[in-house]
């Protein structure tokens, strides 16, 4: 069963929910990292949550969302082993995990609607990383992370 860990600051508390309930209908471990209201919190907190437990368990992966998707995802990137991508359609979801074998699935409550979500949702959750020529750049991008 995969493990997802997810998480949001205050400006998407609400679309954390809907992703959470979407995220019922998929043989799936959810875990909510936070966080749990809507006072203002700073996304680098959650990012970092939710980095921390997917490098924890190399079988799980996350969701990150704030406003735009973007704070979370520059955040998340400075996790060494981490490769977060921000997606905005069903194709760059696909092609995060198929291509890049990106490990956090991130998007913004204020830029996507909720439909989109869920097309993001599904297309994420049914993609899996090719390997073959991807895995030498996958590599090179570990590389990149020790200079
Ligand atoms: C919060 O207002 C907003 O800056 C944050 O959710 C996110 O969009 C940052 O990238």
């Amino acid at each position: 069963m995969e493990k997802i860990v997810i998480g949001s600051d205050h400006a998407a508390i609400e679309m954390k929910s809907a992703a959470i309930a979407y995220l019922q209908n998929y043989r799936c471990e959810v875990i909510d990292a936070g966080a749990h209201g809507l006072d203002r919190v700073d996304y680098p907190d959650y990012a970092a949550k939710v980095c921390e437990a997917v490098l924890r368990d190399s079988k799980s992966s996350g969701i990150l969302i704030c406003g735009t998707g973007i704070g979370m995802s520059i955040a998340a990137n400075k996790f060494r082993g981490i490769r977060a991508a921000l997606c905005h359609d069903a194709y760059t979801a696909q092609m995060a995990r198929k291509h890049n074998d990106a490990n956090i699935l991130c998007f913004g409550s204020r830029s996507i609607g909720l439909g989109a979500m869920e097309t993001i949702i599904d297309a994420w959750l049914n993609a899996d990383f090719e390997g073959g020529r991807h895995s030498a750049r996958i590599a090179k991008i570990a590389e990149l992370e020790t200079k």
